[in-house]
């Protein structure tokens, strides 16, 4: 199988661009009756590094129009674009100052519905990243709000007198170290900002607010994106009397700042639901999805469902994948967990890796990241896949000099940076990014693992995902059929998807030595041979076979 597999596909399924939900994707296996997303595939494109077409070393939005058969070759369904909103870049565009127009670094609103136009041609999905918790503080209406304490837009973010002593009004710590709150010299009140201090919180209690930022998402809904990833959807609302976070016990130097505390009341408080309940009964009459960032123990992540009289957003991301240790017993365990809490007709996701977290090559080796591919793919639900993971790039040295991200500038040195996830992506193997010089470096070591070099190549990484995504878009029992059977067996991961009598099995061998495996067909292997062992499953090996 090659990437011409993967474009026959795509051509039976897409050979038209679609009208409406139903024509999308893989038509032959997905039903009426089946939302889009439930059989899709989610991209994400870092946008600031993915390809610069103007030289600026600045990935931007044309540099992704030009990619696009790339993406379309690779088997993916829809993208999601990181912010490219005007932004002042504090924290790369999650510091939002327009939620209606696109950052000139990026392109124009043209150049995003020429974008979404092509993108839509072949098939493929857009979804933008929404950032609903706080704005920039260069937006519009926080320059009115912080102007004075009877601005019609104060209360359009979260104020607060200081304490009695003048310290900020309780112990509620940011997420990226320090206090959850800046003083304001000019009115002599704080306000809350659960990120930096260019990044004030809106306050969602106010109807105001909600009315304008669900005007943003019909604005881009108009224009015809495909749906929204929501930035850290559980921390919209806070609780409405600001008590102290309780302490937390665990922590330890070394630790984010933020882990100090536990957030109960800067985060997920009931309201949040309602809010959510708006945002989906918008997003349903556009046939659009609303994935939410939550990073929430799993059943609290379950509430993000919603209810039957008021669901919530269609994916709460399931980051399960992203925390766990790399054995088979734990990931059973974390898998049979998250399916059993799931809420009735909630459609399971899964993650591998984000624009915020270690990058899976890094966190289990090269070898485990191949088998690590087929878990993600294999899995009952939404996959999303983070752009650079198909290619196998590990996590980017990045000189200390260039470092970028405000969070490994305000608590350096523990880890918690994220530029070595951020550098661009390595087109060849002169990098082939930007004719211009890279905002982040690339990686000597990314460039052997370029796109051209491994396009070809029956053993790289690329031709593995490809043919993971084709076989999952081909095959109804791994696209959207049901699982059973999760068990670790020493280190070898199992598990069975079947769609009516149709069932294959998949063995992930998490370990290092080879174990005899089960008799039936292989129809892929994750081994760079590209062929299985009759018997034995080989260390780091995955395998899909047919049972029946
Ligand atoms: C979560 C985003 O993924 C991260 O990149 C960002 O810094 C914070 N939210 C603040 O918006």
């Amino acid at each position: 199988m090659t990437s011409d597999f993967n474009r026959m596909h795509r051509e039976t399924y897409c050979a038209e661009p679609f009208a409406s939900p139903e024509r999308i994707g893989r038509v032959t296996i997905v039903s009426s009756a089946q939302p889009w997303w439930e059989a899709a595939t989610i991209y994400q494109i870092y946008p600031r590094s993915f390809a610069d077409s103007n030289g600026d070393g600045v990935g931007d939005l044309n540099g992704i129009a030009d990619r696009l058969d790339y993406l379309a070759d690779l088997g993916i369904d829809a993208i999601w674009i990181s912010p490219i909103f005007p932004s002042p870049m504090a924290d790369f565009g999650y510091d939002v100052a327009d939620y209606t127009d696109i950052d000139p670094r990026f392109g124009t609103l043209a150049d995003f519905d020429v974008l979404l136009t092509k993108a839509h041609a072949i098939g493929l999905r857009v979804l933008l990243d929404f950032v609903p918790n706080h704005s920039s503080d260069r937006h519009a209406w926080f320059q009115q709000s912080r102007s004075s304490r009877d601005n019609p837009k104060r209360d359009w973010y979260i104020w607060r007198d200081p304490a009695p002593d003048g310290g900020p009004p309780n112990n509620w710590i940011s997420d990226f170290g320090g206090p959850a709150w800046t003083f304001d010299e000019a009115t002599g009140q704080y306000y809350s900002r659960a990120f930096l201090p260019e990044q004030p919180d809106l306050n969602w209690r106010n109807p105001h607010v909600r009315a304008a930022m669900l005007d943003a998402m019909r604005f881009w809904f108009g224009r015809g994106v495909d749906g929204f990833r929501l930035d850290v959807l559980w921390h919209i609302v806070k609780h409405a009397d600001f008590p102290d976070n309780p302490v937390n016990d665990a922590y330890r130097d070394g630790m984010g700042e933020m882990h100090r505390v536990h957030q109960l009341h800067s985060t997920d408080q009931p309201e949040v639901h309602a809010i959510a309940a708006e945002m989906r009964d918008l997003a349903d009459t556009h046939g659009a999805v609303l994935v939410g960032e939550i990073y929430l123990p799993v059943p609290k992540l379950m509430t993000y469902y919603g209810s039957a009289n008021a669901p919530g957003v269609h994916l709460p991301f399931n980051f399960q994948l992203i925390e766990a240790n790399w054995n088979a017993a734990e990931l059973a365990q974390r898998i049979t967990e998250y399916e059993a809490a799931l809420p009735p007709g909630g459609w399971p996701n899964w993650v591998l890796g984000n624009h915020d977290r270690p990058r899976i090559a890094t966190r289990v080796g090269s070898a485990q990241a191949r088998v690590a591919a087929m878990l993600l793919l294999t899995l009952r639900g939404t996959p999303t896949l983070y752009q650079g993971d198909e290619l196998g790039l590990p996590d980017a040295q990045v000189p200390p000099d260039r470092v970028q991200d405000p969070r490994e500038l305000r608590e350096p040195g523990i880890g918690l940076g994220r530029d070595p996830v951020r550098t661009p992506l390595p087109w060849t193997g002169e990098g082939g990014f930007s004719t211009g010089d890279p905002w982040l470096p690339i990686d000597p070591k990314h460039l052997s693992l370029n796109v051209a070099a491994q396009s070809d190549d029956p053993a790289s990484m690329l031709t593995l995902y490809r043919r993971l995504l084709a076989l999952r878009r081909a095959t109804p029992a791994l696209a959207t059929g049901a699982i059973d059977g999760v068990k670790a067996e020493g280190d070898v991961l199992r598990y069975d998807r079947s769609d009516g009598p149709t069932r294959y099995r998949i063995l992930l061998n998490l370990g290092d030595t080879a174990v005899p495996r089960d008799p039936a067909d292989a129809i892929l292997t994750t081994d760079p041979s590209g062929t299985a062992d009759p018997d034995m499953l080989r260390p780091a090996e995955g395998l899909i076979l047919k049972v029946s």
